[in-house]
This record gives structure tokens, sequence and C-alpha cells, in this order.
């Protein structure tokens, strides 16, 4: 073993090392060579563990993510994600919710959030921008409240509280609740059907960045912000690994698109830095409409009814009652069965020629003429565009309300719902309360002598939304003196097609 003297060399990279070693001992050239070798190779090392240990930091994110596949390991077998136990189905627990509140507004717009929250099963927060007023009670029905982080500091032409809102999936996902897969994110009057959600987002696998929502109603409104936008107000879902991505990214990405309108719009754009681009589901409705939303919801896409949005300002859906109660006649009968909620089937009654389409647990039509399956999937257009109450276009097509009584149909209202022990549940519809004009035509007056209508369905299998979907089939009937219409909702026979 050789030592050295303190002061004996001058190399000046050695000092903070040789003022270790003993005074009194010498040391030999040969050893002051590997002494350099080793301090050479320590000061390396040192160097690479940091760089080593940044990049770590760097990727933290990942780790974070207890069910995310670990980069680093490669899977094993045929099935890529079998050890990440992708089978395990979505359910409500792994939905974060972060819903776009704030102080002053909240009192107004609770209700909705009350509608559809669950204290204790659904997780999340309702994002302020400041604290509530120290003297009000945060109701348990409502979600739990949090301040929004940080959103001071950004640039913004239009709206500061855009900016914060477009933030709430950052500020949700710093929560770090446990098995989270996806983070939803909605306006404080968004109405949220739960369980279609989880029936839409189980569909998706959660560790692939997906960003799930729908667009406007309006084409004005698709034009002038974005066709490839999940708009905020009916909601979006983005998956655990493209939070994580957002929340690396967001904050100096909220700044390049600071002149943008809207939260939603902040959100696209930094998703689309990460090349991600918008997952469809016309479940998810923004209601970018005005007026009667009738037309739409009573011939709603074949998907499960994800979202409501905009309800303060279409007419209330059930007619003689204020737009709570209706969402709450509308919940009654979704939770007996969430996946037919406002689904579309329609049949035909021979006898008289008429045509009879159901939108189950909401309204029934009967035209008293004989109408073609592609016309009576097509909205009736009892509403007007957002932004500048025309008369379209829409980004679906529209058939016209005729203001003629005997071109109109007769509409029933849900009235009713009972189930029994064998899954078969009993809607009934009853004549709307508004007053339509006479329309003397014998087939009119026969249908408008009809004063209830009865729907008897089994309970919709949500799994059938994982499979290419097709209307069911319905038969209509009535007897002669009866003033009761009875239609059942079934699957279609082989070979069974609607046709007039
Ligand atoms: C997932 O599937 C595998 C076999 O394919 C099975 O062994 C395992 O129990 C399943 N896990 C869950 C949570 O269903
Ligand atoms: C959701 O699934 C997880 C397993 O992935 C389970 O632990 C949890 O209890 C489930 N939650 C509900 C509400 O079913
Ligand atoms: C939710 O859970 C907490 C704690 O377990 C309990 O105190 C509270 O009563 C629960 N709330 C509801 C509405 O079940
Ligand atoms: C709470 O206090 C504010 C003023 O600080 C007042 O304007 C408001 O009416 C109070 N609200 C209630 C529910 O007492
Ligand atoms: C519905 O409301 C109108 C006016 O708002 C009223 O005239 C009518 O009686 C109501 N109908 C029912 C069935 O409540």
């Amino acid at each position: 073993m050789c030592e050295t003297t303190r002061g004996q060399s001058g190399h000046d990279l050695l000092m903070p090392f040789r003022v270790m070693f003993p005074k009194d001992k010498k040391c030999t050239d040969r050893f002051t060579a590997s002494l350099k070798a080793i301090s050479l190779f320590l000061f390396l090392s040192s160097i690479s563990f940091v760089l080593y240990s940044s990049f770590l930091r760097h990727h933290d994110l990942w780790f974070r993510c207890p069910e995310c596949p670990d980069p680093t390991i490669r899977p094993r077998g045929d099935n890529p994600t079998h050890q990440y136990n992708s089978n395990s189905t979505t359910n409500i627990s792994h939905i974060v919710f972060g819903i776009g509140g704030s102080a002053r507004t909240w009192k107004d717009r609770k209700h909705y959030s009350q509608l559809w929250w669950k204290p204790n099963i659904t997780r999340g927060f309702v994002w302020l921008d400041e604290e509530p007023e120290p003297n009000t009670t945060w109701s348990d029905a409502s979600p739990p409240y949090r301040i929004s982080s940080d959103w001071k500091k950004f640039k913004f032409t239009s709206s500061q509280s855009a900016v914060r809102i477009s933030r709430v999936v950052v500020d949700s996902f710093r929560v770090g609740l446990p098995n989270a897969r996806w983070f939803v994110m909605g306006d404080d009057d968004t109405v949220f059907f739960t369980e279609n959600l989880v029936t839409v987002l189980g569909k998706y696998d959660y560790r692939q960045m997906y960003y799930i929502g729908g667009s406007s109603e309006s084409v004005e409104q698709n034009v002038m912000h974005a066709y490839d936008m999940a708009f905020g107000g009916g909601g979006f879902a983005i998956s655990y690994p493209l939070a994580a991505e957002l929340v690396r990214i967001m904050d100096e990405c909220l700044n390049r698109y600071f002149n943008f309108y809207g939260s939603d719009q902040r959100v696209w754009a930094c998703v689309g830095e990460l090349g991600v681009s918008l997952t469809r589901e016309s479940g998810f409705h923004q209601i970018d409409i005005r007026e009667d939303p009738f037309g739409l919801l009573a011939a709603h896409p074949m998907a499960p009814l994800v979202s409501l949005h905009h309800l303060d300002d279409v007419q209330p859906l059930f007619p003689n009652q204020s737009q709570l109660e209706s969402l709450r006649t509308l919940t009654t009968a979704y939770k007996v069965d969430p996946a037919r909620t406002m689904q579309q089937c329609f049949c035909y009654y021979h006898n008289y020629k008429w045509s009879i389409s159901v939108s189950w647990a909401y309204a029934v039509q009967i035209y008293p003429w004989l109408l073609s399956a592609k016309d009576l999937e097509t909205p009736l257009q009892t509403f007007r565009t957002w932004r500048s109450w025309s008369n379209g276009p829409f980004t679906f097509n529209t058939r016209p309300m005729s203001s003629e009584p005997c071109e109109q149909p007769v509409i029933f209202y849900l009235d009713s719902i009972k189930e029994d022990k064998k899954g078969k549940t009993v809607t009934t519809y009853k004549k709307s309360p508004v007053k339509q004009e006479k329309c003397n035509q014998l087939n009119y007056a026969r249908a408008f002598a009809i004063d209830k209508i009865v729907v008897s369905s089994l309970k919709m299998d949500p799994h059938m939304w994982e499979k290419v979907p097709r209307r069911q089939c319905c038969e209509a009937s009535k007897g002669f003196w009866s003033n009761t219409m009875t239609v059942k909702i079934r699957n279609c026979k082989h070979r069974e097609t609607i046709t007039m």
C-alpha cells in the first residue's frame, strides 16, 4: 500500500483526496497515476449518476402509475397486456372527476352535480377559483372542492378562468388518487350519466393515451373553435398516461396558446402537441342548441347517453316541469335501465298505417302516416344553433318541424316507470300537455284519441355496447275500443327488417 504526504504533489484535481492521508507517509509516482485514474472514474460516475437521476425524475410520472406498463419491461407471451392485469374491468372507482366551478356561482350550479354525484362512490373534486364564503356550508351531496393551483401566472387574452379550468386535469392528476384510470372533466352545469360513462370508457384500454369526447352540435361552433376538439361542457375523458404527459407539458403549453378562447380548446391544443387526436363518442352532449332539445333527444344516436349540458339554455326536457324536475324525472327512470335511456326504437301499427317512435324514458311520437326508418332516425328540428340562433346547419341531418298541424307527430312524455323482479320494465307515456292545434283528418283524430302509451322491455345489457350496435325492434298494438297503445320492445328476429 502506498501513501502520500499532504502538499507533495501539485495536481489540484487530487487535492481534496490527499488531505485524507496521514501527513508523515510518502507516495510513489505510480500511486499518483492510479489515484488520478480512480478519481477520474469517480468523477465520471458521479456525472452519470446526476444525469441518470434527472432522467428518472423526468420519467417518474411513469413510475407513479402502479398499473401502467413499465416501458423498461418487455411483456412476455402473446398477450402484451397480460401482466398488467388488463382484464380487470373499468368501474366507477377508476374515474377521477374534475369539475370546473367557481366559488361565486356554485350555489346556482350545484344542483346539476348533485344529480349525478354519489358521495363515497364517485371520486374527484370541484375546482374553485377561491375559498367559498366562510359562512357557506359545503353540502355532502356535492363533490368535495379544492382550489385551483397557480392559475394566475399564465398569459391570457380573453378569459383567465379558461386558463384555470384547462388546468383542472393537471390539478386532478397531482392529487394522486390511487387506481385512477381516467380523468373526466366537466363543467359545473354538466350532468353525467355515470353508469354509461363507465360502459363507454370500459371499451378503451386506459394504458394508452386516449382523449375521448364529442364536438358541438352547431356547425358554427365547430368552425369557430374546432371540429376535432372535445367540447368541455359535454365532458371529456383523458386516460392516465395522457394525463401524465399533459402534467409534464401543460404549463409551458398554456403560454403558447394564451390567445385561445376556451379551456377545452387549450387542452385540445396541448393534447395535439402530444400527437393525440380525438376519439369521438356520440353520447357526450355539449347541447350547443337553443329552444327545444326534443328532436335531438327523441332520436338519440345509437350510443349510451353519457352527458347533457347547457340545460339552463334550452327548454325543460318535459313540458310543465322545471328543468331540474325534468332531470329528476329522467334520472329516476335512468337508474332502472341506464343502458337503454333515450335509446330509440320504432315500429309501425299497420292497421292504421301509423309510425311509432320511442325514445326510452323520454318520449313517444305517433306519426299518423308511414315514415321510413331513415326519416324516423333523423331528429326533428325543434331547435336553433347555439351562437346565432339560426336554423342550422348542425353536425347531423335534421327534418324540419312543420307548422302545419296535420304534419306534426302526436307527442307523449314519460309519466311512470315500473320494474318487476325478472328485469322487465314498463314505462308509460302521457300525451303532451302542450295543446296541439287540431288536425281534422280521420287518422289524426284517432291518434289524438290515444292518451297513454305503455312500453315494455327487458333491461338492456350494457355489454351490448361492446358489440356493433343494432337497433332493437318493437311491436305496437291497441284494443279496438281502447285509447291506450302498447309497445313491446324486443330483439329483432332473424331476417326481420323495419319496413313500412
Ligand atoms: C385475467 O385473465 C387471466 C387469464 O387470461 C386470469 O388468470 C386472471 O384471473 C384474470 N384476471 C382478472 C382480474 O379477471
Ligand atoms: C373497481 O374495481 C377494483 C379492482 O380493479 C375494485 O377494487 C373496486 O372495488 C371496484 N369498485 C367498484 C365500485 O366496484
Ligand atoms: C362517506 O364516508 C365517510 C367516512 O367513511 C362517512 O363519514 C360518511 O357518512 C359517508 N357519507 C355518505 C353519504 O355515505
Ligand atoms: C355570507 O356572507 C356574505 C358577506 O360576507 C353575505 O353577502 C352572504 O349573504 C352571506 N351568506 C349567507 C348564507 O349567510
Ligand atoms: C301545463 O302548464 C300550462 C301553463 O303553464 C297549464 O295551463 C296546464 O294546465 C298545465 N298542464 C298540466 C297537465 O299540468
